[in-house]
Protein backbone atom coordinates (compact mmCIF):
# COMPACT_ATOMS: atom_id res chain seq x y z
CA UNK A 1 0.00 0.00 0.00
CA UNK A 2 1.23 3.47 -1.10
CA UNK A 3 1.13 6.42 1.29
CA UNK A 4 1.80 9.34 -1.33
CA UNK A 5 0.72 9.61 -5.12
CA UNK A 6 2.02 8.16 -7.65
CA UNK A 7 3.95 10.60 -10.87
CA UNK A 8 0.84 9.06 -12.92
CA UNK A 9 -1.80 10.04 -10.38
CA UNK A 10 -0.69 13.09 -10.66
CA UNK A 11 -0.27 13.68 -14.10
CA UNK A 12 -3.92 12.18 -14.14
CA UNK A 13 -5.11 14.84 -11.82
CA UNK A 14 -4.46 17.46 -13.85
CA UNK A 15 -6.19 15.99 -16.44
CA UNK A 16 -9.31 16.80 -14.75
CA UNK A 17 -9.96 20.68 -15.79
CA UNK A 18 -12.39 22.82 -13.98
CA UNK A 19 -15.54 23.79 -14.77
CA UNK A 20 -16.27 26.17 -11.34
CA UNK A 21 -19.46 26.53 -10.07
CA UNK A 22 -20.88 29.82 -10.61
CA UNK A 23 -23.01 29.58 -7.47
CA UNK A 24 -21.20 27.89 -4.30
CA UNK A 25 -22.19 28.28 -1.10
CA UNK A 26 -21.54 31.19 0.46
CA UNK A 27 -18.18 30.97 3.37
CA UNK A 28 -21.60 31.41 5.77
CA UNK A 29 -23.58 28.87 4.42
CA UNK A 30 -20.89 26.28 4.41
CA UNK A 31 -20.52 26.77 8.04
CA UNK A 32 -23.94 26.41 8.86
CA UNK A 33 -23.76 22.51 6.92
CA UNK A 34 -21.20 21.62 8.27
CA UNK A 35 -21.85 23.04 12.02
CA UNK A 36 -24.66 20.19 12.24
CA UNK A 37 -23.90 17.41 10.65
CA UNK A 38 -26.11 14.07 9.55
CA UNK A 39 -25.12 11.52 6.90
CA UNK A 40 -25.18 11.71 3.06
CA UNK A 41 -27.55 15.00 3.55
CA UNK A 42 -25.38 17.93 2.00
CA UNK A 43 -23.05 18.13 -0.45
CA UNK A 44 -20.25 20.40 -1.94
CA UNK A 45 -20.22 23.04 -4.55
CA UNK A 46 -18.52 20.42 -7.28
CA UNK A 47 -18.39 16.55 -8.55
CA UNK A 48 -15.92 14.92 -10.83
CA UNK A 49 -16.94 13.57 -13.55
CA UNK A 50 -15.84 11.28 -17.00
CA UNK A 51 -17.21 9.85 -19.80
CA UNK A 52 -17.03 6.58 -21.49
CA UNK A 53 -17.96 4.93 -24.58
CA UNK A 54 -17.43 1.76 -26.47
CA UNK A 55 -15.09 3.49 -29.15
CA UNK A 56 -13.56 5.89 -27.25
CA UNK A 57 -13.09 4.19 -23.61
CA UNK A 58 -12.58 7.04 -20.80
CA UNK A 59 -12.65 10.47 -21.61
CA UNK A 60 -13.65 14.13 -20.73
CA UNK A 61 -12.13 14.11 -17.07
CA UNK A 62 -13.34 17.45 -15.71
CA UNK A 63 -14.68 18.73 -12.02
CA UNK A 64 -18.40 20.42 -12.56
CA UNK A 65 -20.75 22.19 -10.48
CA UNK A 66 -22.86 19.63 -8.70
CA UNK A 67 -26.17 19.79 -10.02
CA UNK A 68 -28.48 17.20 -11.23
CA UNK A 69 -27.86 14.83 -14.18
CA UNK A 70 -29.58 15.02 -17.16
CA UNK A 71 -30.33 11.77 -18.69
CA UNK A 72 -32.05 10.03 -21.57
CA UNK A 73 -35.11 7.94 -19.98
CA UNK A 74 -34.14 5.25 -22.38
CA UNK A 75 -30.66 5.11 -20.13
CA UNK A 76 -29.81 2.02 -19.44
CA UNK A 77 -29.58 2.71 -16.06
CA UNK A 78 -32.82 3.58 -15.29
CA UNK A 79 -34.37 0.29 -16.78
CA UNK A 80 -31.58 -2.80 -16.24
CA UNK A 81 -30.04 -1.06 -13.03
CA UNK A 82 -26.59 -0.71 -14.51
CA UNK A 83 -24.88 0.81 -12.01
CA UNK A 84 -21.84 0.51 -9.26
CA UNK A 85 -20.85 2.74 -6.32
CA UNK A 86 -17.98 3.00 -4.08
CA UNK A 87 -18.24 4.86 -0.40
CA UNK A 88 -15.15 6.27 1.37
CA UNK A 89 -13.67 8.76 3.67
CA UNK A 90 -11.50 11.87 3.95
CA UNK A 91 -10.64 12.92 7.21
CA UNK A 92 -9.38 16.44 8.14
CA UNK A 93 -5.98 15.73 10.40
CA UNK A 94 -5.23 17.93 13.27
CA UNK A 95 -1.65 18.95 11.38
CA UNK A 96 -4.16 20.03 8.63
CA UNK A 97 -3.36 17.59 6.19
CA UNK A 98 -6.59 15.73 4.61
CA UNK A 99 -5.93 11.97 4.32
CA UNK A 100 -8.28 9.26 3.15
CA UNK A 101 -8.46 5.60 4.11
CA UNK A 102 -7.19 2.52 1.89
CA UNK A 103 -8.72 4.40 -1.38
CA UNK A 104 -6.52 2.19 -4.26
CA UNK A 105 -8.54 -1.18 -1.95
CA UNK A 106 -12.05 1.00 -2.93
CA UNK A 107 -10.83 1.44 -6.57
CA UNK A 108 -9.44 -2.38 -6.77
CA UNK A 109 -13.49 -3.16 -5.74
CA UNK A 110 -14.74 -0.67 -7.92
CA UNK A 111 -12.83 -2.64 -10.57
CA UNK A 112 -14.17 -6.31 -9.46
CA UNK A 113 -18.10 -4.61 -9.29
CA UNK A 114 -17.62 -3.24 -12.62
CA UNK A 115 -16.66 -5.90 -14.19
CA UNK A 116 -19.59 -8.28 -12.80
CA UNK A 117 -21.77 -5.73 -13.62
CA UNK A 118 -20.77 -5.72 -17.61
CA UNK A 119 -19.67 -1.85 -17.12
CA UNK A 120 -15.92 -0.56 -17.98
CA UNK A 121 -13.31 -0.79 -15.01
CA UNK A 122 -11.97 2.66 -14.24
CA UNK A 123 -8.20 2.51 -14.27
CA UNK A 124 -6.89 3.57 -10.37
CA UNK A 125 -4.90 6.09 -11.72
CA UNK A 126 -8.37 7.73 -12.65
CA UNK A 127 -9.96 6.77 -9.77
CA UNK A 128 -7.62 8.07 -7.31
CA UNK A 129 -7.15 11.69 -9.46
CA UNK A 130 -10.65 12.11 -9.50
CA UNK A 131 -10.44 11.87 -5.17
CA UNK A 132 -7.54 13.74 -5.39
CA UNK A 133 -9.03 16.92 -7.72
CA UNK A 134 -12.33 16.80 -6.14
CA UNK A 135 -11.32 16.88 -2.29
CA UNK A 136 -8.09 19.26 -3.11
CA UNK A 137 -10.91 21.52 -4.89
CA UNK A 138 -13.48 21.03 -1.96
CA UNK A 139 -10.79 20.84 1.12
CA UNK A 140 -12.80 23.55 2.62
CA UNK A 141 -16.10 21.30 2.99
CA UNK A 142 -14.00 18.63 5.17
CA UNK A 143 -15.66 19.03 8.54
CA UNK A 144 -13.63 19.12 12.04
CA UNK A 145 -15.96 17.93 14.32
CA UNK A 146 -15.70 14.80 16.32
CA UNK A 147 -16.74 11.56 14.05
CA UNK A 148 -17.52 13.82 11.04
CA UNK A 149 -15.29 13.18 7.61
CA UNK A 150 -15.77 14.35 3.81
CA UNK A 151 -17.89 10.92 2.85
CA UNK A 152 -16.98 9.98 -1.24
CA UNK A 153 -19.01 8.62 -3.16
CA UNK A 154 -18.19 7.05 -6.37
CA UNK A 155 -20.55 5.52 -9.05
CA UNK A 156 -21.00 4.42 -12.34
CA UNK A 157 -23.94 4.66 -14.45
CA UNK A 158 -25.04 3.04 -17.48
CA UNK A 159 -26.14 6.19 -19.92
CA UNK A 160 -26.82 3.73 -22.90
CA UNK A 161 -29.76 4.75 -24.58
CA UNK A 162 -31.44 1.55 -25.54
CA UNK A 163 -34.25 -0.37 -24.14
CA UNK A 164 -32.89 -3.55 -25.23
CA UNK A 165 -30.81 -5.88 -23.03
CA UNK A 166 -27.05 -5.61 -23.51
CA UNK A 167 -23.73 -4.68 -21.92
CA UNK A 168 -23.95 -0.57 -21.86
CA UNK A 169 -22.07 1.20 -25.08
CA UNK A 170 -21.69 4.70 -22.93
CA UNK A 171 -21.18 5.38 -19.16
CA UNK A 172 -20.42 8.12 -16.96
CA UNK A 173 -18.41 7.88 -13.93
CA UNK A 174 -19.32 10.55 -11.46
CA UNK A 175 -18.03 10.97 -7.43
CA UNK A 176 -19.82 13.19 -5.04
CA UNK A 177 -18.68 14.37 -1.91
CA UNK A 178 -21.22 14.41 1.48
CA UNK A 179 -19.61 16.33 4.74
CA UNK A 180 -20.81 13.60 7.16
CA UNK A 181 -21.68 13.04 10.69
CA UNK A 182 -21.75 9.51 12.07
CA UNK A 183 -23.99 7.02 9.95
CA UNK A 184 -25.63 5.84 13.14
CA UNK A 185 -26.36 8.65 15.37
CA UNK A 186 -25.93 9.04 19.21
CA UNK A 187 -22.17 7.57 19.33
CA UNK A 188 -21.64 3.98 19.99
CA UNK A 189 -24.88 2.67 20.87
CA UNK A 190 -25.54 -1.12 20.29
CA UNK A 191 -28.06 -1.77 17.09
CA UNK A 192 -30.97 -4.72 17.68
CA UNK A 193 -30.86 -7.30 14.35
CA UNK A 194 -33.35 -9.46 12.97
CA UNK A 195 -32.10 -12.29 11.58
CA UNK A 196 -33.95 -12.67 7.92
CA UNK A 197 -35.04 -16.19 7.44
CA UNK A 198 -37.65 -15.38 4.37
CA UNK A 199 -35.30 -12.89 2.34
CA UNK A 200 -32.45 -13.27 0.77
CA UNK A 201 -29.67 -10.75 -0.48
CA UNK A 202 -27.78 -12.82 -2.60
CA UNK A 203 -27.27 -16.63 -3.77
CA UNK A 204 -24.36 -18.68 -5.33
CA UNK A 205 -23.12 -16.76 -8.53
CA UNK A 206 -25.13 -13.83 -8.28
CA UNK A 207 -24.26 -10.32 -7.61
CA UNK A 208 -23.80 -10.45 -3.74
CA UNK A 209 -19.84 -9.28 -3.81
CA UNK A 210 -20.37 -6.48 -6.17
CA UNK A 211 -21.41 -3.24 -4.86
CA UNK A 212 -24.51 -2.21 -7.11
CA UNK A 213 -27.11 -0.22 -6.52
CA UNK A 214 -29.45 -3.48 -7.22
CA UNK A 215 -27.97 -5.52 -3.83
CA UNK A 216 -28.50 -2.20 -1.58
CA UNK A 217 -32.58 -1.86 -3.16
CA UNK A 218 -33.59 -5.33 -2.69
CA UNK A 219 -32.47 -5.22 1.20
CA UNK A 220 -35.08 -2.29 1.54
CA UNK A 221 -38.30 -4.19 2.02
CA UNK A 222 -36.90 -6.94 4.41
CA UNK A 223 -35.31 -3.12 6.19
CA UNK A 224 -38.94 -2.10 6.09
CA UNK A 225 -40.46 -5.39 7.89
CA UNK A 226 -37.57 -5.81 10.25
CA UNK A 227 -38.59 -1.82 11.59
CA UNK A 228 -42.20 -2.84 12.22
CA UNK A 229 -40.79 -5.71 14.52
CA UNK A 230 -38.64 -2.68 16.18
CA UNK A 231 -35.21 -3.87 15.06
CA UNK A 232 -32.59 -1.33 13.55
CA UNK A 233 -31.21 -3.69 11.00
CA UNK A 234 -31.25 -7.10 8.67
CA UNK A 235 -28.71 -10.15 9.05
CA UNK A 236 -29.23 -12.88 5.99
CA UNK A 237 -28.65 -15.83 6.00
CA UNK A 238 -27.21 -17.83 2.87
CA UNK A 239 -30.13 -18.83 0.22
CA UNK A 240 -28.65 -22.30 -0.06
CA UNK A 241 -28.97 -23.71 3.01
CA UNK A 242 -30.61 -20.63 5.29
CA UNK A 243 -28.44 -21.53 7.77
CA UNK A 244 -24.89 -19.40 7.36
CA UNK A 245 -24.27 -15.92 8.54
CA UNK A 246 -23.45 -13.42 5.54
CA UNK A 247 -23.67 -10.45 6.19
CA UNK A 248 -26.12 -7.27 6.90
CA UNK A 249 -26.69 -5.65 3.90
CA UNK A 250 -24.61 -2.72 4.50
CA UNK A 251 -22.35 -3.92 6.86
CA UNK A 252 -19.84 -7.02 7.65
CA UNK A 253 -20.31 -9.13 10.69
CA UNK A 254 -17.95 -10.34 13.48
CA UNK A 255 -18.45 -12.87 16.70
CA UNK A 256 -16.28 -12.27 19.58
CA UNK A 257 -16.02 -15.64 21.42
CA UNK A 258 -15.28 -16.02 24.90
CA UNK A 259 -12.09 -17.50 24.62
CA UNK A 260 -11.08 -14.20 22.79
CA UNK A 261 -11.16 -15.88 19.03
CA UNK A 262 -12.66 -13.41 16.56
CA UNK A 263 -15.05 -15.34 14.23
CA UNK A 264 -16.06 -13.96 10.67
CA UNK A 265 -18.13 -15.08 7.60
CA UNK A 266 -15.55 -16.37 5.25
CA UNK A 267 -15.75 -14.61 1.72
CA UNK A 268 -17.46 -16.73 -0.35
CA UNK A 269 -18.80 -14.36 -3.74
CA UNK A 270 -21.99 -13.82 -1.59
CA UNK A 271 -21.07 -10.83 0.79
CA UNK A 272 -18.96 -7.78 0.11
CA UNK A 273 -15.28 -7.82 0.42
CA UNK A 274 -15.19 -5.35 2.80
CA UNK A 275 -12.24 -2.91 3.36
CA UNK A 276 -13.39 -2.14 6.87
CA UNK A 277 -13.55 -5.91 7.45
CA UNK A 278 -10.37 -6.50 5.86
CA UNK A 279 -8.70 -3.47 7.83
CA UNK A 280 -10.16 -4.89 11.23
CA UNK A 281 -8.84 -8.48 10.61
CA UNK A 282 -5.45 -7.12 10.41
CA UNK A 283 -5.55 -4.86 13.70
CA UNK A 284 -7.15 -7.67 15.56
CA UNK A 285 -4.51 -9.95 14.46
CA UNK A 286 -1.88 -7.43 15.67
CA UNK A 287 -3.50 -6.80 18.98
CA UNK A 288 -2.46 -11.17 19.14
CA UNK A 289 -6.22 -12.44 19.09
CA UNK A 290 -7.15 -15.06 16.52
CA UNK A 291 -9.15 -14.45 13.55
CA UNK A 292 -11.01 -17.32 11.72
CA UNK A 293 -12.53 -16.55 8.41
CA UNK A 294 -15.34 -19.82 8.06
CA UNK A 295 -18.72 -20.05 7.56
CA UNK A 296 -20.46 -19.52 10.88
CA UNK A 297 -24.28 -20.91 11.18
CA UNK A 298 -26.97 -18.88 12.85
CA UNK A 299 -27.81 -22.08 15.19
CA UNK A 300 -23.67 -21.76 17.09
CA UNK A 301 -24.31 -17.93 17.13
CA UNK A 302 -27.71 -18.57 18.96
CA UNK A 303 -26.08 -21.49 21.22
CA UNK A 304 -22.89 -19.47 21.65
CA UNK A 305 -25.07 -16.38 22.76
CA UNK A 306 -27.69 -18.26 24.94
CA UNK A 307 -24.30 -20.44 26.43
CA UNK A 308 -21.97 -16.89 26.98
CA UNK A 309 -19.52 -18.66 24.39
CA UNK A 310 -20.44 -15.56 22.54
CA UNK A 311 -19.02 -12.50 24.52
CA UNK A 312 -19.97 -10.07 21.60
CA UNK A 313 -21.31 -9.22 18.03
CA UNK A 314 -20.46 -6.21 15.64
CA UNK A 315 -21.41 -4.61 12.35
CA UNK A 316 -18.71 -2.70 10.88
CA UNK A 317 -18.49 -0.81 7.45
CA UNK A 318 -16.80 2.47 5.88
CA UNK A 319 -20.06 4.20 6.38
CA UNK A 320 -21.09 2.44 10.15
CA UNK A 321 -17.66 2.13 10.93
CA UNK A 322 -17.39 -0.57 13.90
CA UNK A 323 -20.98 -0.73 15.51
CA UNK A 324 -21.78 -2.72 18.60
CA UNK A 325 -24.79 -5.55 17.93
CA UNK A 326 -26.77 -5.50 21.22
CA UNK A 327 -29.60 -7.64 20.56
CA UNK A 328 -30.59 -10.38 17.64
CA UNK A 329 -34.11 -11.81 17.00
CA UNK A 330 -36.46 -13.58 14.31
CA UNK A 331 -39.55 -14.91 14.43
CA UNK A 332 -38.47 -18.02 16.78
CA UNK A 333 -36.34 -16.24 18.90
CA UNK A 334 -35.28 -13.16 20.89
CA UNK A 335 -31.89 -13.16 22.54
CA UNK A 336 -29.62 -9.55 24.22
CA UNK A 337 -25.64 -10.57 23.24
CA UNK A 338 -23.81 -10.00 26.31
CA UNK A 339 -24.85 -7.64 28.58
CA UNK A 340 -26.07 -5.75 25.89
CA UNK A 341 -23.80 -2.84 25.91
CA UNK A 342 -20.54 -2.58 23.37
CA UNK A 343 -18.10 -5.34 24.32
CA UNK A 344 -14.15 -4.41 25.04
CA UNK A 345 -13.33 -6.03 21.76
CA UNK A 346 -15.41 -3.76 19.37
CA UNK A 347 -14.47 -0.75 21.52
CA UNK A 348 -11.21 -1.38 21.24
CA UNK A 349 -10.69 -2.44 17.51
CA UNK A 350 -13.26 0.62 16.78
CA UNK A 351 -10.54 3.22 18.66
CA UNK A 352 -7.74 1.89 17.04
CA UNK A 353 -8.96 1.84 13.78
CA UNK A 354 -10.81 5.84 14.09
CA UNK A 355 -7.33 6.44 16.13
CA UNK A 356 -5.39 5.72 12.49
CA UNK A 357 -8.10 7.12 10.44
CA UNK A 358 -8.19 10.58 12.33
CA UNK A 359 -4.52 10.44 12.70
CA UNK A 360 -4.39 10.02 16.52
CA UNK A 361 -1.99 7.22 16.29
CA UNK A 362 1.09 6.26 14.10
CA UNK A 363 -0.74 4.68 10.65
CA UNK A 364 2.07 1.49 10.29
CA UNK A 365 0.47 0.24 7.68
CA UNK A 366 0.77 2.80 5.57
CA UNK A 367 -3.00 2.69 5.23
CA UNK A 368 -3.73 6.19 4.99
CA UNK A 369 -3.40 8.40 1.85
CA UNK A 370 -2.74 12.61 1.55
CA UNK A 371 -4.59 13.94 -0.79
CA UNK A 372 -3.47 17.67 0.54
C1 LIG B 1 -20.60 2.39 3.09
O1 LIG B 1 -20.43 1.90 4.20
O2 LIG B 1 -19.82 3.27 2.64
C2 LIG B 1 -21.69 1.97 2.22
O3 LIG B 1 -21.60 2.15 1.04
C3 LIG B 1 -22.91 1.40 2.83
C4 LIG B 1 -24.11 2.28 2.58
C5 LIG B 1 -25.33 1.58 3.09
C6 LIG B 1 -23.98 3.64 3.23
Amino acid sequence: MTTSSSATDASTAEAFRVVANPNPATEAERAEKLSSLKFGVNFTDHMARMTWSMDEGWTDRRIEPYAPLQLDPASSVLHYASEIFEGLKAYKWADGTIRTFRPQANAERFQRSAWRMALPELPTEDFMASIRALVELEKDWVPTIPESSLYLRPFLIGTDVFLGLRQPMTVDYLLIASPSGPYFSGGVKPVSIWVEQEYHRAGPGGTGAAKCGGNYASSLRPQIEAGKRGYDQVLYLDAKTDTVLEELGGMNVFVVMKDGTVVTPVLTGNLLEGVTRASIIQLLEDDHLKVVERDITIKELRDGVASGDVAEVFACGTAAVVTPIGKMGSTDFEQQVGDGQPGPVTLKVRQTLTDIQYGRAEDTYGWMETIC
